[in-house]
């Protein structure tokens, strides 16, 4: 029993020896990040890109309706930090929630 322990131990030794042996070697190529945030000079993008995309992608975005309006969207960015803790400012959801209507919602530009 006493021995199975000790050779557990120095194993998990000897494989973290190896992981740091190898730190500098190893490359690990992740795939390209997910959607991101269309650009855009509206100020709530730069804010936007800080406080809704910690999370998930910008793919949740890009999947909602094209004609939500404001409401939809203000309703949308409260629930994420009302449920999720979303890090944001109660300050910054009118310029987030104008960014998103006007990139993703019902007041795009045609
Ligand atoms: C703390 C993590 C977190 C942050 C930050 C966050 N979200 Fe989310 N969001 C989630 C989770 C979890 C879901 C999936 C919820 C579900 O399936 O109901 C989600 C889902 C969504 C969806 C999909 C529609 C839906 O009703 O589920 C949209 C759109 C969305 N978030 C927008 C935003 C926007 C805009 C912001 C910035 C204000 C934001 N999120 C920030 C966690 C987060």
């Amino acid at each position: 029993m006493k021995n199975y322990l000790t050779c557990g131990l120095l194993s998990a030794a000897l494989l973290m020896m190896a992981a740091v042996a190898n730190a500098g070697v190893k490359r690990i190529d992740l795939p390209p990040d997910g959607v991101q945030l269309k650009a855009s000079s509206l100020p709530g993008y730069e804010k936007a890109r800080l406080a809704c995309v910690a999370c998930h992608s910008a793919e949740y975005m890009q999947y909602q309706p094209p004609t939500a309006a404001r409401p939809y969207w203000e309703n949308m960015v409260k629930r994420m930090k009302a449920v999720f803790n979303a890090p944001l400012n109660d300050a910054d959801i009118p310029d987030i929630v104008d960014y998103l209507v006007k990139t993703y919602g019902n007041e795009q530009a045609k």
